[in-house]
């Protein structure tokens, strides 16, 4: 069976589609908006482009509900005042979509034990817990919804920071076996990392990513708090004890996020930005700047959203339309495919 292919563009050739998902697990913070976000946003002009707010996924560490529901709607809200318009892209709440669900257990019965044995994030995940501490199944076969996310819209392109590539690495394995297996069902995937800001670190311990998950409020930049303490923030980074301002992410990884930091902010080659610096503080003075500038609209524009709840819940009710009449006949598709009986 051919893969059903979607809308031409002027030229009639096919638009390539993009999806990409971010968790609504913690407070946003500069490495998702460096790293993911701010593709998004250019990506949504030229491109089919489905964006969703990954409830299931944040499922996966024990989370308070409330807290959930709130965080969910401010994910929406940040996806929209970093530059998503609703009018132009799909944007949507992944449990909103009963598909993820469906497809993420064919995608289980795709996956083998052993290649998500090997998945850096559930074994960083699962070493770090104590033995009393419960580590859900579900953040086993994690990767297997996520692939399914991917797979369910036919995504080309799938915008992620650096630490998600081995996930995409196994969606393409598990779209390439599948396709091999029932026929051609999937579209296989690329990632698209951007070439700056795929990794921001922590500004306390840059040698860990910036993260939502690890309690490190020093070292994470959120992307709604206010100037006074992203520049503070900035001018504690940890550096080192030498005086020279040089781009080695081995040797000076602090020195280095900030250049990295800067670079992703002002569109500029980190090493050849370093060359302009003779002091750490002066760097850390023009990095606090940028990054105040790069979010002052981005804030301003998430009050405006704010204000108005029922607008957000009109967009994610309006996303959920748009996602399943792309994602219900992928679906069907390869239900078909496995055997199971049409309902
Ligand atoms: P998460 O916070 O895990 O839901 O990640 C959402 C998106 O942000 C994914 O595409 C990640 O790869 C990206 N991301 C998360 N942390 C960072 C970071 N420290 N630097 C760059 N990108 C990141
Ligand atoms: N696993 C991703 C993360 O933690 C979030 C995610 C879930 C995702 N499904 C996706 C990203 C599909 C891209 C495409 O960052």
């Amino acid at each position: 069976m051919a893969p059903c292919r979607r809308s031409v563009d002027l030229y009639d050739r096919p638009v390539a589609r993009v999806f990409s998902g971010i968790q609504p697990s913690g407070d946003m913070h500069l490495g998702n908006y460096l790293g993911a976000l701010r593709q998004f946003a250019f990506d949504q002009y030229d491109h089919d482009a489905v964006f969703c707010i990954v409830d299931l996924h944040a499922l996966t560490v024990p989370q308070d509900p409330g807290e959930l529901r709130r965080r969910t709607l401010e994910a929406a809200r940040i996806h929209m005042a970093a530059g998503l318009d609703p009018s132009v892209c799909t944007l949507f709440v992944q449990s909103h979509v009963h598909e993820h669900a469906e497809l993420s257990w064919l995608m289980e019965c795709t996956a083998s034990v052993g290649e998500l044995r090997r998945m850096t994030q559930f074994k960083e995940k699962a070493d770090k817990a104590s033995d009393q501490e419960f580590v859900a199944a579900a953040l086993f076969t994690y990767p297997a919804l996520m692939a399914a996310d991917i797979l369910l819209y036919e995504a080309d392109r799938v915008p992620v920071g650096a630490d998600q590539r081995q996930h995409l690495e196994l969606a393409r394995d598990l779209a390439l076996r599948f396709n091999h297996r029932f026929g051609d069902t999937f579209v296989v995937p690329t990632a698209a990392v951007p070439r700056v800001g795929a990794r921001i670190m922590d500004l306390q311990r840059p040698t860990e990513k910036m993260s939502k998950s690890v309690i490190s409020p020093q070292g994470t930049v959120g992307l709604l708090e206010d100037a006074a303490s992203i520049v503070r923030k900035i001018r504690r980074a940890v550096t080192d004890t030498e005086v020279e301002v040089r781009y080695d992410p081995q040797a000076k990884p602090g020195v280095s996020n900030l250049l990295t930091i800067l670079g992703a902010t002002t569109g500029e080659d980190p090493e050849r930005l370093a060359r302009r610096y003779h002091q750490y503080g002066e760097l850390k003075a023009d990095c606090a700047e940028a990054v105040v500038a790069l979010l002052e609209p981005i804030q301003a524009r998430y009050a405006e959203l704010a204000a108005d709840p029922a607008g957000t819940a009109a967009v994610l009710a309006e996303g959920v339309g748009k996602a399943r009449a792309v994602a219900a006949p992928v679906l069907d598709r390869a239900r078909a495919a496995v055997g199971l009986l049409p309902r």
